[in-house]
């Protein structure tokens, strides 16, 4: 007898974090710059194709905490690409319906980017396709103490008791309020660690790992990532 086959269930939220464009530039005998700057080709087929698989949400880890210890002129020429990338696709991600915004520490970066953020996060608000988050400046830990300083205001002035604060209440603080947690984590690059990466909003995430480089990172291995999530059994601390 044929048994139809479960249906292969989607993330709702992928999170990624894009890492070995250092070594892929390396490799080539080019400055790091060059591969964040091929790191962009993967960037726009993870953005399309979470839309057309109809992915509620992807979070793509562009620059973390720590990474202000860089060099400053691999520092500066990113923030440049951050800034030239968001010029020359943001008419194109608004025409996808894609919501896009940044988490991270903000006043850390350059004005123009800030600036360059506001225009991308105002314009494209209202859009109901993809929600993109892209994390600069971000680090897990710094998300989770900003959250609590928020609470911990709101109990100074009377606005909030403290045995309010429940999971729920502490989630809509952290820079991801209104976005489900994450389904599937996909760290290129080989390592195999979350780096600081969205702390509280992966705690149930199956993690997909793969020596790919991130500008290597194909349509097939992004098939692979979707692959491995939907073979996964996820009990949430229940049993089966
Ligand atoms: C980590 O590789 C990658 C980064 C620190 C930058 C990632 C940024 C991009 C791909 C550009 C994306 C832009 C937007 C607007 C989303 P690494 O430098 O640590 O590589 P390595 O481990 O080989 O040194």
């Amino acid at each position: 007898m044929m048994v139809a086959a479960a249906a292969n269930p989607l993330p709702r939220h992928v999170a990624i974090t894009m890492d070995g464009n250092g070594r892929w530039a390396k490799t080539r005998g080019l400055a790091r710059i060059a591969g964040h700057k091929a790191g962009l080709t993967p960037v726009r087929m993870c953005i399309s194709e979470c839309g057309k698989r109809g992915i509620s949400a992807l979070t793509l880890f562009a620059f973390s905490s720590e990474n202000w210890s860089r060099p400053a002129e691999e520092v500066g020429s990113l923030m440049g690409l951050f800034v030239e990338s968001l010029e020359r696709e943001i008419a194109e991600l608004h025409a996808q319906g894609v919501r896009m915004r940044f988490i991270g520490e903000r006043r850390h970066l350059p004005v123009r980017l800030q600036a360059r953020i506001a225009a991308a996060e105002e314009r494209t608000a209202n859009n109901q396709g993809l929600k993109l988050q892209v994390a600069v400046s971000y680090g897990g830990r710094w998300d989770i103490v900003q959250a609590a300083q928020a609470l911990a205001r709101e109990c100074s002035i009377g606005a909030l008791r403290p045995e309010d604060i429940t999971e729920e209440r502490f989630s809509q603080s952290l820079a991801l309020a209104g976005v489900a947690d994450a389904d599937l984590v996909i760290r290129t690059g080989g390592e195999q660690r979350i780096s600081n990466f969205l702390l509280w909003n992966l705690a149930y995430a199956e993690l997909y790992f793969t020596p790919k480089l991130w500008p290597d990172f194909a349509l097939t291995d992004f098939d692979d990532a979707l692959a491995f999530f939907s073979n996964r059994e996820r009990r949430f601390g229940r049993v089966s």
